[in-house]
């Protein structure tokens, strides 16, 4: 098992949604669209960059595999619950737990086994 953490200060992230290019570097489009239907979007992004942070802190030290912060991507299910996709295909050997505040977004990561 290991674990991985992330705090991030939205107010970095408020550029990014002037800049499409930016955004596709980094998200996938379901957590565009996913943060860009909310009222606040920019703190939803930001606590998905944090959660691929968390979750890339968390295989480096397990996974001999060479991930991107955009091959790893958060989705929700229905009742909102956050969840783990690599190269686009739901991870259930991760889990995340994210959350925000006005100013930060913080990720927590935990990686149950081996994921390939
Ligand atoms: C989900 C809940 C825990 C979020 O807590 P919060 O303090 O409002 O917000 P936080 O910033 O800490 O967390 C938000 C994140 O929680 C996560 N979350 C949402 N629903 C979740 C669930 N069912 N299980 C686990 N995590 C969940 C999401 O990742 C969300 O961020 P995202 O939308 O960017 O993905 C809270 O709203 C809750 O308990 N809801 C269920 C009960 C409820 O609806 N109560 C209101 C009755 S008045």
């Amino acid at each position: 098992m290991n674990i991985g953490i992330d705090i991030e200060e939205i107010e970095r992230f408020a550029k990014y949604l002037k800049n499409k290019n930016c955004l596709q570097r980094f998200f996938v489009k379901e957590e565009i669209s996913y943060s860009l239907q909310k009222k606040n979007a920019v703190q939803h992004l930001a606590v998905r960059f944090a959660a691929k942070e968390a979750v890339w802190k968390a295989l480096r030290s397990t996974e001999n595999i060479k991930l991107s912060i955009a091959d790893i991507s958060i989705k929700n299910t229905k009742d909102g619950k956050p969840y783990v996709c690599i190269k686009r295909k739901r991870c259930k050997k991760i889990n995340i737990s994210l959350s925000h505040t006005k100013k930060y977004v913080v990720a927590v990561a935990i990686v149950f086994d081996k994921i390939y």
